[in-house]
């Protein structure tokens, strides 16, 4: 079955506005871009589109070359006016991701992409986690209880498969984890013996029927793009056998929002100081 996470999207909705109605001011997310391409340009304006519809200003920097990003960073780490920052792919190619989200204030690192941030989740004190992988488990867990089930996760990076595996192992979720890779021997094995398999490789309908068991619970992470056609990294067959979270509409559509939940949370952090 396709899997309607509609609830779960009007829920997120509805918490946002009403903690933004909360603030005496509207959060303001700052997009900082460095040499855009048409996807990242297409990216940024479903991103402003988003946070307007939910009352968070928006506003686009950009910062062709590295010394540009070196001040950048640094300065909207440091204006109060500013409460998250989102850094968009790709970057010049004479800065590492590791040192560009360094420059980002961790209490500004909305998009959980600062080593300390990361860090964090380590010691089972997410303030910050990525959101695609905080998104999956806030699917999972509007799904069901995934106390005690094996759950396995295909991919290992740094945004998606190793920080979710470590959300799906803290202490109050509690799930058994196996994490796979393009190494890993006998894929269909593991993912057989799941009862959750959450697929984030990068390649456009990659697992089909033969690799899950009926009553499965699949969470596709996948956005692959082919001409005007997103498919995700799970053949949409699977739906026939498993619960499958869609794609276009799935995790996707909730990371976006979890991006603007941190805003506000950001927002609701730097009131208290
Ligand atoms: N929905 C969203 O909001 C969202 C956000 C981010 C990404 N995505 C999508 O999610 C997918 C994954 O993104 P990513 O950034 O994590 O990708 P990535 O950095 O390219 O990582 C892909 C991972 O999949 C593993 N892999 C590749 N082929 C495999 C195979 N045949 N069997 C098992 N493992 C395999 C790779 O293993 P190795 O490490 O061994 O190479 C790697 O760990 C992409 O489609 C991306 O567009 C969606």
């Amino acid at each position: 079955m396709l899997l309607n996470l509609e609830p779960l999207y009007s829920s997120i909705v509805e918490n946002i506005k009403e903690r933004i109605s909360k603030l005496s001011r509207p959060p303001k997310l700052a997009a900082v871009t460095c040499q855009p391409d048409p996807s990242t340009i297409s990216y940024l304006k479903s991103q402003e589109k988003q946070a307007k519809r939910l009352g968070i200003e928006f506003a686009v920097y950009e910062a062709p070359k590295t010394s540009d990003l070196k001040l950048l960073l640094p300065k909207l780490s440091a204006d109060d006016t500013v409460n998250g920052i989102f850094l968009t792919h790709p970057l010049p190619a004479d800065i590492s991701e590791l040192e560009a989200v360094s420059l980002i204030s961790p209490e500004k690192d909305v998009e959980g992409r600062n080593p300390i941030s990361l860090g964090n989740i380590l010691y089972d004190n997410p303030i910050f986690p990525p959101c695609t992988a905080e998104a999956v488990l806030r699917i999972i867990k509007y799904l069901t209880n995934p106390s005690g089930k094996r759950i396995t996760v295909i991919g290992r990076s740094v945004t998606v498969g190793k920080p979710l595996a470590m959300l799906l192992l803290q202490k109050g979720v509690d799930a058994t984890v196996t994490v796979c890779h393009s190494r890993t021997k006998e894929l269909a094995e593991l993912t057989k013996s799941s009862e959750i398999v959450v697929v984030a490789i990068g390649k456009a309908k990659a697992l089909s029927k033969e690799y899950f068991n009926p009553g499965t619970l699949v969470i596709d992470v996948g956005i692959n793009v082919e001409g005007d056609e997103i498919y995700g990294d799970v053949d949409p067959s699977v739906a026939e056998v498993c619960d499958l979270t869609p794609v276009p509409g799935g995790v996707g559509r909730i990371t976006t929002l979890v991006l603007m939940e941190h805003t506000v949370k950001a927002a609701e952090m730097a009131r208290k100081y």
